[in-house]
């Protein structure tokens, strides 16, 4: 299966995916990263996909006339390569009815909160200020909402007494990087269906 893997940020969800193909090999995995894109440049997900030797693309929402045009344009940038699924790991923009119409079903998305607790840019910020005793990541399908489609898998993560916002989202990480790994590579070996807000992972 083709992979095309979206970032905004420091990438390390990306690198995790980039090292379990690697030591995997693509067969076992049941994918490859074919291409990385992202809403901005001078980031290190995406020195990290070129020193994985990997395509890149940037769309910047500032390029493009409307919001509409910049949802277009990623579409069509994420399309060029054919992806069987798509993975938001970090990528901190809402697309639009474009990118679903072409990749609804197929796009999956990682949050660090357990939806649909803490929704939003926000979410391990949002749950430290609660108080939530627990909190995790969740790695979901991406629909019309922001952070609302089905749920795949989720990670619990403690929340410590001495937590702030970057020590919490680090230990929220290294659970992260895994869970989307797993899922990720079940979803690319065994397909799955989605019913409802279920999904079914053959
Ligand atoms: C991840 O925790 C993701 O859930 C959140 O931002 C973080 C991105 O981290 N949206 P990285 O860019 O993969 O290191």
């Amino acid at each position: 299966k083709r992979l095309v893997v979206l970032v905004s940020g420091s990438g390390t969800n990306l690198q995790a995916l980039l090292d379990a193909v690697a030591e995997a090999g693509p067969a076992a995995y049941g994918a490859e990263i074919v291409a990385v894109g992202a809403d901005r440049d001078g980031i290190e997900g995406l020195a990290r996909a070129e020193r994985a030797g990997l395509p890149t693309f940037v769309c910047k929402v500032k390029d493009h006339a409307g919001r509409d045009d910049w949802d277009r344009a990623l579409a069509e940038a994420t399309a060029a390569y054919e992806p069987d699924l798509v993975v938001s790991a970090g990528f901190m923009k809402i697309v639009g009815k474009e990118f679903l119409a072409r990749f609804g079903g197929r796009f999956v998305n990682t949050h660090p909160a357990l939806l649909p607790s803490f929704p939003g840019a926000h979410g391990v910020r949002d749950a430290l200020a609660y108080g939530a005793r627990v909190t995790g990541c969740t790695v979901h399908f991406v629909d019309d909402g922001v952070d609302t489609g089905p749920i795949i898998a989720q990670g619990v993560v403690e929340v410590r007494d001495e937590d702030d916002e970057s020590a919490l989202h680090e230990r929220i990480k290294e659970v992260e990087r895994r869970l989307l790994v797993d899922v990720v590579g079940r979803l690319a070996r065994n397909g799955y269906r989605i019913e409802g807000r279920k999904v079914v992972i053959q």
